[in-house]
């Protein structure tokens, strides 16, 4: 089983967009933590009571850029504050401020059921001189983690955390028709390259719609000989679910069947094939179900699963339908990891506290300096 999980962690670290944090997604830390030295933090304490009469409460957490405490305001409400050291952060730490002043200027003229996904901005201060560099310092609504068991399901994690939720994320996702058939379809694709030199002709997708019906009556087969090569890979081991190797199983028992009276038939491709597809079904049931930057295809990197692996997880659904809302505001959901979404403490309700790689602006940009160029 490690074999396939190094596998994994590569597909992740391999991702194509170097604004991602979600490889950086930290460990939390404890509570008191200070990541500066003390004397920073003690820095920062004074220049908040002198200038804002904001009060430093304790250390929270960090990201690739931000450290956020939480701090008392001048009328004592409790909030997250970040901080983003403007030099460290470069362009970034623009972003994250030209972000952060779109959900304070917009938030409240956005539908209920968008508004609730974002956090309240109390306050954002552009340039406030510590230890010779400037910071931004973004004050917010204060949030609790979300519950793990929930979120680690289809959320990305950034392959910590799949520990925590991955055995009932498959075993819903393997009960379910729609999900099967469309993994199995994409996990049969893999293959081809290895089929294809028994059969030029083969169609995989077909192969596929023989496997799905009978596994999901609960047929169980018997093993056949191209199986092994998946042994050979510890996929005996506990870690995989009876019901991922009885699907895996049924996958082998119909190319079996398929090709076993081909004349010079070698099962060495459909072992290889085997390997192939067992790698990428533990892909496609351990990544992210919804897509890192939202509307990616679910083939990239960054995408997350099928549409009918999305229809597994209706507890999704409205946080999906507020991410197309901004996206249509042109505020382009990114960075969605389980490190970026919190709890409101008093509903319960999921929010998404890091906008810091929201693109509007990178797009904004883009559009600005195509202009320029005609
Ligand atoms: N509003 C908030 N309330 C409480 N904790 C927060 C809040 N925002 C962020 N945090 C904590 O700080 C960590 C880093 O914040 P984040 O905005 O993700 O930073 P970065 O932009 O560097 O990724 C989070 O993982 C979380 O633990
Ligand atoms: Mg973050």
């Amino acid at each position: 089983m490690r074999l396939l999980f190094e596998n994994w962690r590569k597909f992740i670290t391999e991702q194509d967009d170097p604004n991602a944090t979600v490889r950086f997604d930290p460990e939390p830390g404890p509570p008191m933590e200070a990541p500066w030295g003390a004397s920073s933090v003690a820095e920062l304490n004074k220049w908040l009571k002198e200038n804002e009469n904001i009060t430093l409460l304790r250390y929270l957490g960090k990201g690739a850029y931000g450290k956020v405490y939480e701090v008392a305001m001048p009328d004592g409400r409790r909030s997250a504050m970040k901080i983003v050291n403007k030099r460290m952060g470069g362009a970034q730490a623009d972003r994250e401020a030209a972000n952060y002043e779109w959900i304070q200027e917009n938030k409240d003229s956005l539908p209920e059921e968008v508004a609730e996904y974002l956090p309240d901005i109390y306050h954002i201060i552009n340039d406030v001189p510590l230890e010779g560099d400037y910071h931004l310092l973004i004050f917010m609504e204060y949030m609790e983690p979300a519950p793990t068991e929930v979120t680690h399901q289809f959320l990305a994690t950034g392959g910590r955390g799949q520990v925590y939720a991955t055995k009932q994320k498959e075993a819903r996702l393997l009960k379910d028709a729609n999900a099967v058939s469309s993994m199995v379809k994409d996990v049969m694709s893999r293959a081809q390259p290895y089929l294809s030199q028994i059969d030029s002709n083969i169609d995989t997708s077909s192969l596929a719609t023989r496997v799905t019906g009978p596994f999901l009556r609960g047929l169980n087969v018997s093993y056949p000989e191209e199986m092994k090569r998946i042994d050979y890979m510890a996929y005996e081991s506990d870690d995989i679910s009876d019901e991922r190797r009885r699907l895996l199983n049924s996958i082998a028992r119909v190319l079996h069947d398929t090709f076993k009276d081909y004349e010079g038939y070698d099962s060495w491709y459909v072992g290889m094939g085997m390997q192939e597809m067992a790698e990428y079904l533990n892909i496609l049931i351990a990544r992210q179900v919804m897509p890192i930057r939202h509307r990616e295809p679910s083939q990239s990197v960054l995408g997350g699963g099928s549409e009918e692996v999305q229809e597994v997880f209706p507890e999704m659904e409205g946080l999906t339908a507020a991410m197309e809302y901004l996206y249509g505001q042109n505020f382009e959901p990114s960075d969605i990891h389980g490190g970026n979404i919190m709890m409101r403490p008093t509903t319960g309700h999921l929010v998404i506290t890091d906008v810091g790689h929201f693109t509007s602006h990178r797009k904004a940009e883009r559009e600005a300096q195509e202009t320029m160029d005609v």
